[in-house]
């Protein structure tokens, strides 16, 4: 099975803190080691990731279509051997509908953006390069990373978790695409773990003795990476995964082949 191992040269969008920045740091000790491309907003971040011996790009994804297109282009220029891309950057607001007025339609409209649109926009804008490397026969990959609340909604963050459950989706459908072309999805979906999602929110402190530690984490997801595993759900995310998923990939499949056939 083409797994982790086989990558040259990874991006991790969304690497300067959190989940991101723990898988840049464990792919890039993989013995096959691989080139490794880190991106965010703050520069002092990267600028430590540089110093780590990790190439840098800084980039915002709540850019507009041709920020990102710009952004893309210029990875695939400066990197032609980038055969896998981890989407880890997202955000998370809670909302309170008993309260409307206090619903925050800016931040809900950024939540969505971030966390699903400039994800699908970028793998749009990856997909030609990956597509060709894969021709060659180099193995690539897209790695989304969603939730456990993907599977089972947190109503405390219920934008969130739609935003989540999209891109889940989205991911099912792209992996059934993309089978015979080389390019492989893998969706990671991690419980709550420790990083600095919930800090804007003031929840941190108390999070932190219920979290999955960062090191845990990031071992438990290497290892359906290094298997190639479509589906890397973790910790509580796994229990959901097998109790609500089973089975919904090969419906999607078996769908998708009843429409191909009635379709041509
Ligand atoms: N931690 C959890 O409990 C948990 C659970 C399930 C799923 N997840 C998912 O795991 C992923 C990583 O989250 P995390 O917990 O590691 O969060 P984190 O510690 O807050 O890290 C988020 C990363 O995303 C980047 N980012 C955020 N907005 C960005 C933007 N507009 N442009 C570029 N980069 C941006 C941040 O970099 P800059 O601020 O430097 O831009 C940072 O590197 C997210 O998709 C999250 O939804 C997390």
């Amino acid at each position: 099975m083409p797994n982790i191992s086989d990558s040259k040269c990874i991006l991790v969008v969304g690497a300067t803190a959190g989940i991101g920045r723990a898988l840049a740091a464990s792919l890039k000790a993989l013995p096959s080691k691989p080139k490794v491309i880190v991106t965010g907003r703050r520069q002092e971040r990267l600028d430590e990731l540089a110093k780590q011996g990790f190439e840098t790009v800084k980039a915002d994804v709540n850019a507009d279509r041709a920020g990102l297109k710009q952004f893309v282009d210029s990875v695939v220029s400066k990197y032609p051997d980038l055969d896998s891309v981890i989407f880890s950057a997202g955000i998370q607001h809670e909302f309170d509908f008993t309260k409307p007025e206090s619903v925050n339609l800016d931040n809900l409209a950024d939540e969505l953006n971030t966390n699903y649109l400039a994800i699908v926009t970028m793998i749009t804008y990856f997909l030609p390069h990956l597509l060709k490397v894969a021709s060659t026969g180099q193995p690539a990959f897209i790695m989304p990373i969603t939730s456990g609340l993907a599977i089972v909604p947190g109503p405390w963050v219920p934008c969130y978790c739609a935003t989540k459950a999209a891109l889940h989706s989205y991911s099912i459908s792209l992996n059934e695409q993309l089978l015979d072309t080389g390019v492989h999805v893998i969706e990671i979906m991690p419980p709550l773990v420790e990083s600095e999602l919930h800090d804007h929110q003031g929840k941190s402190p108390s999070l932190s003795k219920v979290w999955m530690p960062l090191d845990e984490f990031t071992n438990k997801a290497m290892e359906g990476l290094k298997r190639g595993d479509t589906f890397v759900p973790i910790g509580m995310a796994a229990q959901g995964f097998e109790k609500f998923e089973k089975g919904k990939a090969e419906a999607s499949h078996g769908a998708f082949m009843n429409m191909k056939k009635v379709t041509g």
